[in-house]
């Protein structure tokens, strides 16, 4: 029998090869929000990799949305052109059916930062810094900017903004959008009682927190055409007393099944420093598993799912219907092919590259533990 990780999927109308995408990874290498020749190299090296569904990374819906200087954006027309060259060298060389997906973001509070390498922090004045916005006039952390609170024209604003992007993304090509609802940034900001201390009706309750997110949802599935499957990245856990539960990721999940979003992925964390992550293998599947038990929704699970046997198991047992993994495709563009050599799976290879035997030499079982 087909292994899980190999069996295809339907994302809504997206048919995916197989059950493995490569989770959004910002690679803080664009020039104002453009993609350049090292997002050239890495997209044509993922769409090589194996993966069913390749998802590009958090793309800001306006300047100041993006994380860092180097963050991508689509908020120009210079940027759907750079983009557009370098998704069609990636489709140029995909193996058949690969899919490609992109995430829609705003950083909110957690904008105008340093890349990671450069530290991570909030600018300074001296690094070209700009305002940021979010859902109250909390900084994310001590030594952060203070972000500025969103007027209700703001969010509405914000809101269209997300549609553009989102169907620009869709004229582009892309099979899937997924709208970036975790990490800290501006829509999981307003879904968190940790970050939104509004009195309004975008503040106060659960509901009324999740009411920004759901009003993003509907705006975009109703104007992303039909033919794009269209899904959110979401939050299963603020690990902080007080923060978000899981049952705050299955409200979310559930309020856009309604407004018919086709999948989920199940994140968690990075809305406060004080949170207590209990990391490792798989430390994020039970989440996804509670949200995809409650909801039906179609539900990808990430977080250290690094070896295909792994991966196999969180399918088997049907915790998640999909597995998005990040830092092993960092490390292995080609992981998807030692996982179809690992699980006994044909996955047909580019023809230039048929003469590989992995286990002609000795080491090459190392990914498969
Ligand atoms: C370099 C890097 C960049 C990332 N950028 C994003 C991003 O753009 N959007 C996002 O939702 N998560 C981002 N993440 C988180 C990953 O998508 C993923 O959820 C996380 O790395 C856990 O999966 P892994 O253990 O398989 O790497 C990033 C992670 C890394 C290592």
């Amino acid at each position: 029998m087909t292994a899980r990780l190999f069996q295809p999927l339907d994302l809504g109308p997206c048919a995916l090869p197989n059950r493995i995408a490569v989770a959004p990874m910002c690679q803080y290498s664009a020039d104002d929000g453009s993609a350049t020749d090292w997002h050239l190299q890495h997209w044509m090296n993922l769409a090589m990799s194996g993966a069913g569904l390749v998802v590009l990374e958090a793309t800001a819906v306006e300047r100041r949305g993006r994380i860092t200087h180097g963050d991508l954006g689509l908020y120009s027309q210079a940027n759907a052109l750079a983009m557009a060259r370098c998704l069609a060298a990636a489709r140029a060389v995909a193996l058949p059916g690969t899919k490609f997906g992109i995430q829609i973001a705003h950083a909110g509070r957690k904008a105008s930062a340093q890349r990671p390498w450069e530290g991570g922090r909030s600018l300074q004045p001296s690094e070209d810094a700009w305002p940021t916005i979010g859902p109250s006039a909390i900084p994310f952390a001590e030594g952060w900017a203070t972000p500025a609170e969103m007027t209700e024209e703001d969010v509405r604003h914000t809101i269209d903004l997300f549609v553009k992007a989102s169907v620009r993304a869709a004229e582009l090509g892309f099979d899937e959008v997924e709208m970036h609802m975790a990490h800290g940034y501006l829509m999981h900001s307003f879904q968190s009682p940790l970050s939104n201390k509004r009195t309004d009706a975008r503040g106060g309750t659960a509901a009324k927190r999740l009411s920004t997110l759901v009003d993003l949802a509907q705006a975009v599935r109703k104007a992303v055409p039909k033919r794009v499957a269209v899904g959110a990245r979401i939050t299963g856990s603020d690990w902080v007393d007080g923060g978000l539960t899981v049952d705050n990721g299955i409200a979310l999940a559930g309020a856009l099944k309604e407004t018919g979003f086709d999948f989920v992925c199940v994140s968690s964390g990075a809305n406060s420093l004080a949170q207590k992550i209990p990391t490792g293998p798989g430390y994020q599947v039970h989440l996804a598993e509670a949200v995809k038990k409650a909801t039906g929704i179609v539900t990808r699970a990430v977080g250290l799912i690094a070896t295909p046997a792994q991966a196999e198991e969180v399918l088997e047992r049907g915790a998640a219907d999909q597995v998005a993994i990040g830092r092993a495709f960092l490390d292995n563009p080609r992981w998807g092919w030692h996982a179809a050599d690992a699980l006994g799976f044909d996955l047909p290879r580019p023809p230039q590259m048929a003469r590989v035997k992995p286990n002609l030499w000795p080491g090459a079982g190392y990914i498969r533990g």
